[in-house]
């Protein structure tokens, strides 16, 4: 096999936002605040440098999530892995529910993909199955790869998705708090069974936020409704939840992103937004970030680098 020392790949990966209420592992949206990842292959050995959010916290060997990601798709192709030289640009916050684990792991995947160009094609239903297989469900990987809002689902041969455009209107609005949660502990607070009521509840709600996403933004509101893991949740995250009941007293479509703590406010059109951020400034004592987002439609990108000649032996 050809030698893929020297060879770069740059990788872009979105942020997302999971759930948006009643689609719970469901439903995602991408949103365009980027991790941003250069990674070259090397005759041996793991180098990590990280720029930005993670530096000085994240680890810089091999139990690094990005290169844990390469390395699974260079061992799912049985290629052997190269030493790898990481340069990372990070800009979405880590443990606040935007997707930062899915974009760890989609960066990774993609620069194997690149790295690999001409060696093996990593198509997209295999970007989607190797970062499911790492993230464990597809709601937050499918929006980070594909764009847009995506709907994801699991069959006994793998993940799916089906990517969607949404109404220009829709607009946005991400408030981020200094704390951060832990996906494992949300998910632990998760009953095994709920009513079946409740099942229904968010059946109808999921059906009735695609309309709304895609045609009908003045719909947002209702079918933003969720019973299945936002009130369960709610004690391991107050405030989150407390800000989200005057958001939406006050008409606006508040969400819980992912599994928390930010919340995602999608308002149906773009004026929407600063209401939401001056609510959200007014009725907390602490501060929140408010992040005016759009929605990313292009989802993760990679180009590769050849080796330059004058690098060759
Ligand atoms: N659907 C996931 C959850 C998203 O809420 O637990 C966070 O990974």
């Amino acid at each position: 096999m050809t030698t893929l020392v020297g060879r770069t790949a740059s990788v872009k990966v979105p942020a997302t936002s999971a759930n948006l209420g009643p689609g719970f592992d469901t439903l995602g949206l991408s949103l365009a605040l980027y991790d941003e990842l250069e990674v070259t292959a090397t005759e041996a050995g793991v180098r990590v440098d990280i720029e930005g959010v993670g530096a000085g916290e994240v680890p810089t060997d091999e139990s690094n999530l990005v290169v844990r990601s390469i390395a699974h798709a260079f061992a799912h192709y049985g290629v052997p892995l190269p030493g790898l030289h990481l340069k990372a640009k990070n800009s979405i916050p880590h443990g606040r529910g935007l997707g930062s684990s899915a974009a760890a792991i989609v960066s990774g995947i993609m620069a194997a993909k690149g790295l690999l160009e001409g060696v093996v094609d990593i198509d997209s239903d295999a970007l989607l199955t190797l970062a499911t297989e790492l993230e464990g469900h597809p709601d937050n990987v499918a929006p980070a790869i594909f764009g847009g809002l995506t709907i994801a689902w699991t069959t006994p041969d793998g993940p799916r998705a089906k990517k969607l455009i949404v109404h220009r209107g829709v607009s946005p609005v991400v408030c981020v708090p200094a704390a951060t949660m832990s996906t494992a502990l949300a998910r632990s607070l998760q009953p095994e069974s709920v009513p079946h009521a409740d099942a229904v509840f968010n059946v109808s709600r999921s059906a009735l936020l695609i309309a709304a996403l895609l045609q009908s933004p003045e719909l947002l509101l209702e079918a933003t409704e969720d019973k299945l893991h936002q009130d369960y949740r709610a004690s391991a995250m107050p405030e989150t939840y407390e800000l989200i009941q005057v958001l939406r007293r006050h008409g606006l479509a508040a969400v819980v992103s992912g599994a928390g703590p930010s919340i995602l406010v999608l308002a149906s059109d773009p004026s929407q937004r600063l209401v939401a951020a001056e609510l959200v400034a007014e009725a907390s004592s602490n501060p929140w970030e408010a992040l005016l987002l759009a929605v990313d439609f292009k989802g993760a990108t990679v180009i590769t680098h050849e080796v330059e000649a004058a690098a060759q032996p």
